[in-house]
């Protein structure tokens, strides 16, 4: 059977900085709150002028993936978008980062699976690879979260952002790569955390945001509590499965929410922080997009390395959570 190798990072976000100062001036708020309660101190908005949309951003990601993997438009395959906030209701973001980047032998689709979009992917794609029915899959997490926001709403607004990442998985003989990968939802919770009518438009200090006739609404204390209980608990799973231990793991990339929720997990896991990758302070939440995009991060900067166990886990909307455990494989920065 064939193992699924990540042999290619990419990432992307929009230009513009909205920090916390600038939340200031829209809502209710303070950068001494906003970086107490969640470590995040400024997010990048997309702005419509700029073309920055979730299909745009999705396709510079996969660029930049499939340049250090060396891999042509034409070998791909599969494209898998998870993603909430597609340009489009239909087509599919994952069709129209197709055009974009030219890879018209693959078949593309979106996974709607809240924050746990990008690891659902993964999920599809690693199992289309062992399956043998896919050999080059292009893996997208994008998102455009800041359409969706209710820009009066303090308790969320502070807390999301745009951007995007992608990973190239390729069929190898070898051993390695993802070992395995877990998926698990509980809709029983759906409305802590969903999208609701309402058609605000932005705040005139963000003039020419895109805004969606959706909102976003949340609760932020009860998913608190389910997404470390969640997290902590499907890392668990697959750290037995595969016969490993805490140690084993040189590096966690969590879903990038809140810095107390990664600090709550690192410590239900026993896992110390200095081997959990953090990018939060600098793009918020991101949902699908914020573990593509920290993998990207540490990838490009040598926080993980050739053979290095890597864990990656989520949570979001639905609710939805899942693990990814990886032995890292050399990639070519490109
Ligand atoms: O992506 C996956 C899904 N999302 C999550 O997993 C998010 C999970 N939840 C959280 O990260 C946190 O619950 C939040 C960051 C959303 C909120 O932090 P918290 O420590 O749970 O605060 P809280 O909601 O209990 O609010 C505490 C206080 C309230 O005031 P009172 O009632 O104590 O007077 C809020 O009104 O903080 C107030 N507050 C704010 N104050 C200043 C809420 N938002 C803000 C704000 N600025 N932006």
């Amino acid at each position: 059977m064939p193992f699924a190798h990540i042999t290619g990072t990419g990432s992307a976000v929009p230009e513009r900085i909205l920090d916390n100062a600038g939340l200031e001036q829209i809502v209710d708020t303070s950068d001494e709150w906003i970086t107490r309660r969640t470590g995040i101190k400024e997010r990048r908005i997309a702005m419509v002028d700029k073309n920055e949309t979730t299909a745009a951003l999705g396709a510079l990601a996969a660029r930049r993936a499939m340049q250090m993997a060396g891999v042509s438009a034409d070998q791909i395959d599969t494209i898998i978008t998870g993603t909430v906030s597609a340009d489009r209701i239909f087509p599919s973001a994952a069709c129209m980062i197709q055009k974009e980047i030219e890879a018209f032998n693959a078949a593309a689709y979106d996974i709607s699976a809240g924050c746990s979009g990008f690891m659902y992917a993964l999920d599809i794609a690693n199992n289309n690879i062992k399956a043998g029915m896919s050999k080059t899959c292009l893996v997208i997490g994008a998102e455009r979260l800041t359409t969706l926001v209710n820009w009066k709403d303090r308790g969320t607004c502070v807390l999301l952002g745009d951007g995007a990442g992608a990973a190239i998985l390729q069929n190898r003989a070898e051993p390695g790569g993802i070992l395995s990968t877990h998926i698990k939802s509980d809709g029983r919770y759906w409305d802590l955390l969903y999208s609701d009518s309402g058609n605000d438009p932005p705040p005139e200090l963000l003039k020419g945001l895109a805004s969606v006739p959706f909102h976003l609404k949340m609760e932020g204390n009860r998913l608190f509590k389910q997404a470390v209980s969640s997290m902590a608990g499907i890392a668990e799973t697959a750290l037995v499965q595969n016969g490993l231990t805490r140690e084993d793991i040189q590096l966690v990339i969590p879903h990038q929410a809140n810095l107390r929720i990664i600090q709550a997990v690192a410590e239900k896991l026993k896992i110390p922080m200095d081997r959990f990758f953090t990018n939060v302070h600098k793009y918020g939440n991101t949902s699908s997009a914020s573990i593509p995009l920290a993998m990207d991060e540490a990838n490009r900067s040598s926080r993980i390395n050739h053979g290095d166990i890597v864990l990656l886990v989520s949570f979001g909307a639905g609710l939805t959570w899942g693990a990814t455990l990886l032995k890292w494989a050399a990639t070519n920065p490109g």
